[in-house]
């Protein structure tokens, strides 16, 4: 009775033992790469639940934008990533910008001093990285290195912070402070992961995003080299995950909302390298008109006179993580949709294709943001 009884309990074990599916493949050593994540493609659409892999090669590889909200708990942030933005009553802060720029005597000296040299080496180096994927071991290289750059490029001046925002994986976020005398924050970001279109592809990542990262640093040493002394507490962000649907922006802008920060300008940059028709794109979607506008006089002003306009749809960029959690944010790019790089993505999002003339462009217009904002 009892081994009749055992027999085909065993046997029924056994066999439930078989049909689960095979042991969570370890990747890279950081976690399995089928954890289900929860991503959405728009306010309408309720969420899929995808494996990381997944969100890789069916998403980011097909240009199909997402957030990868599993880990946003604020529910006025859920809302606003639900609400379509025509319908949306969830307002950012209102802040008057300023309706011209005002400060070219402070800026047009530093913006001389931008060149291409540092960002030409510092490209270099992050595309050597096989990838630079969130997850993976040579994803957490590059943070190490752009770490390391980060307080190079800032050791002349001791006032300069340099820290790292830690996520669920191992690369981290990087945040650059230059305190002002007002805690009020201005903020320029771009995110530094890649991916080449899997989780193991070759991913050199320059334009998408490289180049904004090297932008946003050919500024920093500027400003730090010139020991800038704002008014108001300027932050270079280097986003982790932005690949993975805006994780790494998701989780700072999270963070600074529940800390009641005063965020009073994000400007987003992301591809900054790749630009046929010469002029800064201005996005104009999940953003604050106000700064919109504000940022559009600041590329007439310090970035080449003349810009394009674009929208670029649900999560694009990590503008869009400022946005859901209540902050002004602004996009800016080096083409319109249309006729951007065709390469991004891709293993061919290479340092060949890149125009160093378009990443001191945008050298010019943060350097020129960040100079006129610090004021307001
Ligand atoms: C930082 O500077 C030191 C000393 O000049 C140098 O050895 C190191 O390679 C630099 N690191 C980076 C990431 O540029
Ligand atoms: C949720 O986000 C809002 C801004 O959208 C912020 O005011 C609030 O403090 C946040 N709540 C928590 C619990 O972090």
């Amino acid at each position: 009775m009892l081994s009749t009884f055992v027999l085909p309990l065993f046997l029924a074990s056994a066999s439930l033992v078989a049909a689960v599916p095979p042991q969570v493949r370890p990747y890279f050593g950081q976690g399995a790469n089928d954890e289900l994540r929860l991503i959405k493609t728009s306010e309408l659409d309720p969420g899929t639940w995808v494996t990381e892999e997944q969100k890789i090669t069916d998403y980011v590889a097909k240009d199909i934008h997402f957030i990868d909200i599993t880990d946003i708990k604020n529910e006025t942030t859920l809302a606003r990533l639900s609400t379509p933005q025509e319908v949306s009553t969830l307002e950012s802060r209102a802040i008057t910008y300023p309706s011209a720029i005002s400060h070219q005597t402070q800026a047009n000296p530093l913006i001389a001093q931008l060149t291409t040299t540092g960002p030409k080496t510092w490209m270099t180096a992050l595309t050597t990285f096989y990838n630079r994927y969130y997850r993976s071991t040579t994803g957490t290289q590059a943070g190490t290195y752009l770490l390391a750059l980060a307080k190079n490029l800032t050791a002349s001046n001791p006032a300069i912070v340099v820290s790292t925002f830690t996520h669920s994986f191992n690369q981290p976020s990087i945040i650059v402070k230059i305190p002002g005398t007002s805690p009020n924050l201005v903020i320029v970001g771009a995110h530094y992961d890649s991916t080449g279109g899997s989780s193991t592809a070759r991913g050199p990542g320059a334009d998408d995003n490289a180049s904004g990262t090297c932008t946003l640093l050919e500024a920093l040493r500027i400003l730090s080299l010139s020991r800038f002394a704002p008014k108001n507490t300027l932050e270079f962000h280097f986003y982790a995950g932005e690949e993975g649907g805006l994780l790494g922006s998701a989780a700072v802008f999270a963070n600074y909302a529940s800390a009641g920060k005063n965020v009073l300008a994000m400007v987003a940059q992301d591809m900054t390298g790749y630009s046929p028709s010469g002029k800064v794109s201005v996005y104009t979607d999940y953003a604050d008109a106000g700064l919109t506008g504000f940022v559009r006089k600041v590329v007439v002003g310090y970035a080449g006179g003349a810009y394009t306009t674009d929208k670029c749809g649900y999560g694009c960029s990590d503008h869009a993580s400022a946005f859901s959690n209540g902050f002004p944010a602004s996009y800016v790019c080096d083409e319109v949709i249309k006729t951007s790089s065709p390469y991004i993505h891709s293993p061919q999002d290479a340092l060949s294709t890149i125009d160093f003339t378009a990443v001191l462009r945008h050298s010019k217009f943060t350097v020129g943001f960040l100079v006129e904002a610090s004021y307001l």
